[in-house]
């Protein structure tokens, strides 16, 4: 089955079968039967804490949120980048077609916020999660690199990279840190145009990619969810898998998402902020300070 991303192409996607495209959820409802049981014994996040510190392996599911206090837009909600843009317009192979210009000129722009910013309290509180030593995968939507430079090593960007580019006619990968200015559309050396290496709407998720992470999803103890709406697959979808597999999950957002109610812990509050408190560091032996 081929996994396709998208929010604004795909209509009446899911549940049931795993599709890899990018694809938005329609209403609240379509997480279906799963359903967690919330009987807490602490508060929650202790809970949280104690999950997380006595599990041996973890899955995290990130999203725009993560970003939004190393200050990168996030898409929805306000100031959100599709609140004045459509991605119709500039997320879909078809607007690149149209032209592709408008869209690298929009990827500029975002790849200079990106350069200008850095990870922030939510990053590296999950980097130390794998520094650990514990199982740690590292999914996320985000293409801005933020969790990388925070130090996570153990990394799926689902949905690509900013700093890639890919040749539309012989395929070459390239990875390019530079944003200054250059003739848009850039050029490959064969001569084809250069695309930006992120995935768009309606178009395959990279295999390896979404089958570590269905793995990791059903494969940990304890699930992740921080700072994503959960309305777009096949992302959506993890945490609704690893609920399956019986892992805690454990929901970071500002606010209540169509996830929140299956989540066995939904935590409000800036990923900057409850991270740092969820995810214990041990303090380094006397000896070593
Ligand atoms: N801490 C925690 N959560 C936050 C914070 C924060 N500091 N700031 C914002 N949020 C939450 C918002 O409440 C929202 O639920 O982060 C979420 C961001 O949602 P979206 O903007 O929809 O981002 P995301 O879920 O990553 O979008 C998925 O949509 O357009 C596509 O490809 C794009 O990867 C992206 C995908």
């Amino acid at each position: 089955m081929v996994a396709t991303v998208s929010e604004v192409l795909t209509v009446g996607f899911f549940p049931g079968a795993f599709s890899a495209k990018l694809t938005r959820l329609h209403g609240p409802n379509r997480l279906g039967a799963v359903h967690a049981a919330k009987q807490l014994s602490a508060h929650p996040i202790s809970q949280a804490r104690d999950w997380i510190e006595d599990a041996q392996s973890i899955a995290v599911l990130t999203g725009a949120g993560i970003s939004a206090e190393s200050g990168i837009p996030t898409f929805r909600g306000p100031g959100g980048l599709w609140n004045n843009r459509r991605p119709e317009d500039l997320a879909t192979p078809q607007a690149f077609a149209r032209d592709p210009k408008l869209v690298w000129e929009w990827y500029v722009w975002r790849r200079e916020r990106v350069a200008a910013a850095q990870p922030n309290p939510g990053h590296q509180a999950l980097a130390k999660v794998e520094a650990r030593g514990v199982q740690c995968t590292l999914i996320t939507q985000n293409v801005d690199g933020l969790h990388r430079a925070a130090g996570s090593r153990n990394l799926l960007e689902l949905h690509g990279n900013l700093w890639r580019e890919r040749c539309v006619v012989c395929g070459r990968e390239v990875e390019n840190h530079d944003s200054s200015a250059r003739p848009l559309p850039p050029r490959c050396s064969c001569g084809g145009m250069l695309r930006p290496g992120v995935v768009w709407f309606g178009e395959a998720l990279p295999a390896a990619a979404i089958d570590q992470a269905v793995q990791a999803a059903q494969h940990c103890d304890v699930f992740l969810v921080c700072g994503t709406s959960a309305v777009v697959y096949p992302a959506a979808a993890l945490p609704q898998r690893a609920i399956a597999a019986g892992a805690r999950v454990i929901e970071v957002n500002l606010e209540e998402t169509p996830f929140s109610q299956f989540a066995h812990v939904s935590l409000r509050g800036k990923c900057g902020e409850l991270l740092p408190q969820i995810i214990r560091v041990p303090p380094c032996p006397e000896s070593l300070i």
